[in-house]
């Protein structure tokens, strides 16, 4: 294994090398401030707004993937072996407007303009992506891009008319595709990167033994996966994290694949990533995934980064406990693996030791006789954090029930089982008085808190209504019409 004291990577064609480089650095500030690429804009320097938004590519089992990414939050550091695109570098077959450029004029998409770069390079990742977007999945690429002033109608116009702006295959980015492929290879050293700026280190380890090593010798320094909060540590609340040893590029860490009865997904598999795997065994998920942020959280932010960050609030570990996932830590090269509920100890501890890291996450794949669900509670549908979120899994057997599995975030100061609530349902039969009456027992599992997200008598009473909503959700017969936010 070998070591270097750069990063390199292609910025808009050009390969960019760089040594004085900080832990804290982010790419947002480098393309405005050094590289004077001001087409990308800072709104809210925290993973909002997706004015920042810039494409990255990054090679995905030898094939090239662009990602929208917000570039407020993305540390410099981990752009190395990637292809980023500013709007600036956006252009149509010809070397004109890009057609999504041209779909905006066209359909008045721009006001003041200000939001204008994130929305086109959100919708140009869409573009690449599918070629033909549905209503549906133009609505979600643009989940992560707010805009003050048009009212969104015309933005939506212009991306449903895009399709009829050239064609997809002479996009620049798609006849470059081989040559950016062949240079992207070309600087996958696989070589260690350490860099550095006025004393602040980051730290790019070549593969997974590398990072256990490095944490050995550095167990005080920063774990930092896709930095989708991270990210705000050093915009908001200016924090140093040096030393930073960064993991999103280990392909080892990146791995999903079906081990036996189970799902085992890398604790650097983004949310993107691992959606389509987990919806494939677990549909009732697919629907959850689209509410954590938005395409370029979910592009940047990881499963075991949600994790590992202990978060009372994290969107994933409920879903996760519910399905009776297991986490396994890594030190050195002693591996331990316990269940994900155990993880969390108690507001902000975790069962992590110094030097130690989490490696993966195992899923058992669903019993048929199991129903699941998983729900999300929030102030604002798309790109809010949770007030509450729930996973729920009931095993029914011949009309009775028999295993429950009910997690909870935001009811404690860690995500937490409602061990009274299973107890009332385990041996009953599945109906709704069964679910009724487990809800009545919540407030002996929970004494939720009240702060500015939601009210502690909020959180228990959806809490409580949760369960009515489960038993809707899979009661025998047809379904309720009712109004679907979810
Ligand atoms: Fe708002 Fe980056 S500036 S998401
Ligand atoms: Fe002004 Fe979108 S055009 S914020």
């Amino acid at each position: 294994m070998g070591s270097r004291r750069e990063i390199r990577f292609l910025l808009n064609g050009d390969e960019v090398r760089l040594t004085e480089v900080g832990a804290e650095d982010m790419a947002l500030d480098f393309l405005r401030l050094a590289r004077r690429l001001t087409g990308t804009k800072e709104g809210c320097a925290e993973g909002d707004c997706g004015a920042c938004t810039v494409l990255v590519g990054r090679l995905a089992e030898g094939d090239l993937v662009y990602e929208p990414v917000n570039a407020c939050i993305r540390p410099l550091a981990t752009l190395d072996g990637c292809a980023v695109v500013t709007v600036e570098h956006l252009a149509g077959a010809g070397g004109g407007l890009h057609p999504v450029q041209q779909a905006m004029v066209a359909h008045h998409g721009s006001q003041c303009g200000f939001c204008t770069p994130g929305i086109v390079m959100a919708l140009a990742a869409l573009r690449l992506s599918t070629p033909a977007p549905t209503d549906a999945q133009i609505v979600t690429a643009l989940q992560g891009n707010l805009c003050r002033c048009t009212g969104y109608a015309p933005i939506l116009r212009a991306a449903r008319a895009m399709a009829g702006f050239g064609d997809p295959a002479a996009d620049p980015l798609e006849t470059g595709r081989a040559d950016t492929r062949a240079r992207l290879a070309a600087l996958a050293d696989g070589a260690r990167a350490e860099v550095a700026r006025a004393g602040s280190r980051a730290i790019l380890p070549a593969d997974v033994d590398d990072l256990a090593a490095l944490l050995d010798q550095h167990p005080e320094a920063t774990i930092v996966a896709g930095a989708t909060d991270v990210g705000l540590w050093v915009t908001k609340a200016l924090r140093p994290i040096s030393p930073a040893i960064f993991i999103g590029h280990l392909a080892e860490l990146r791995r999903i694949e079906t081990e036996g009865s189970a799902l085992r997904i890398g604790a650097a598999a983004s949310y993107a990533e691992t959606q389509g795997a987990l919806a494939a065994a677990f549909p009732h998920l697919s629907a959850y995934w689209d509410r954590i942020g938005g395409p370029q959280v979910r592009a940047a932010g990881t499963l075991g980064g949600n994790i590992a960050n202990g978060s009372p609030i994290g969107d994933t570990p409920p879903a996760l406990i519910a399905l009776g996932a297991e986490v396994t830590l890594r030190r050195g090269a002693a591996h331990r693996t316990r269940p994900l509920e155990d993880f969390f100890l108690d507001y902000g501890t975790q069962d992590r030791a110094p030097g130690e890291f989490v490696e993966s996450l195992r899923v058992p794949l669903a019993d048929p006789a199991t129903r699941h669900a998983a729900y999300k509670i929030s102030k604002r549908r798309d790109e809010d954090i949770s007030a509450l979120a729930a996973g729920f899994a009931v095993t029914v057997e011949d009309g009775t029930i028999t295993d429950a599995r009910l997690a909870f975030g935001g009811m404690a100061g860690i995500p937490k089982r409602a061990a009274h609530a299973e107890a009332a349902l385990v041996g009953r039969p599945w109906a709704e008085a069964t679910l009724l009456a487990a809800a009545a027992e919540l407030p002996r599992d929970f004494t939720p808190l009240t702060d500015w997200r939601a009210s502690a008598d909020y959180r228990m009473r959806v809490a409580r209504n949760l369960f009515r909503r489960f038993w809707l959700d899979h009661a025998p017969g047809p379904r309720e019409p009712r109004l679907e936010m979810a």
